[in-house]
């Protein structure tokens, strides 16, 4: 199988956790547009979804999923979403497609992170793959030698503007042994609109595509 057929069977796998009649918390990216198209089929048996970008939301729609505002949801039971990295103990870094502050803002209303990826982005250690992060833009010099203190490289991904309307910072360089505590000092750097680090919003189950099939971490 290749990797858009092991994003096609996750995808559709992520179904069975979708709970009937309630609305449905969706992220963003290739991984998730196979969920969507997965998710139309049963569209009858849910009330609707919350999204976390436009794109996604083009997408629900033009399958004919009603998209809720978020500030109209109290509780989601589930949030499906992909993931740039996740690591054995669900943790991951998210953002790759521009999308993780609203990602995040969905999946903390939401009782359930379903991850849906296929197995290339398990890893031992979160750090490969450049860190994104949503910035106030007059804050990219400063954040940027943050970052250089933790020996990390942070160059502005060019031509993005996030949804929010912001500027995104992509970080090489970081093992980021320990994300949690990574996370909460991140965020706590003036500027820093939200960091692509999922550790206090964790994976509570992963479905990883994988030659073999389906694998289930959790
Ligand atoms: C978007 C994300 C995506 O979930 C992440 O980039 C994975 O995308 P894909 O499924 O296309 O590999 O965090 O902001």
């Amino acid at each position: 199988m290749n990797q858009d057929e092991l994003k096609a069977l996750v995808g559709q796998a992520a179904l069975a956790h979708v709970v009937p009649g309630s609305i449905v918390g969706v992220g963003t990216g290739s991984t998730v547009n196979k969920f969507i198209d997965a998710l139309a089929a049963i569209k009858g048996q849910i009330a609707g979804a919350v999204s976390s970008s436009e794109q996604s939301t083009e997408r629900l729609r033009a399958h004919g999923i009603p998209v809720f505002d978020a500030n109209t949801v109290e509780r989601l039971p589930v949030y499906v979403d992909g993931a740039d990295e996740i690591d054995h103990r669900g943790h991951m870094i998210k953002g790759g497609g521009a999308a993780l502050t609203r990602e995040k803002m969905v999946a903390d209303l939401a009782d359930r992170f379903i991850c849906i990826a296929d197995a290339s982005k398990l890893v031992r250690t979160l750090g490969a793959f450049p860190l994104p992060v949503e910035i106030i833009a007059s804050a990219s010099a400063q954040v940027t030698r943050r970052f250089a203190a933790l020996g990390g490289q942070a160059t502005l991904r060019p031509g993005v503007i996030t949804d929010n309307g912001h500027p995104l910072l992509d970080v090489r360089g970081l093992a980021i042994t320990d994300p949690l505590a990574m996370e909460t000092e991140v965020n706590q750097w003036p500027g820093v609109v939200s960091v692509g680090i999922f550790a206090r919003h964790k994976a509570s189950v992963c479905l990883l595509g994988t030659a073999d099939g389906v694998r289930t971490m959790q």
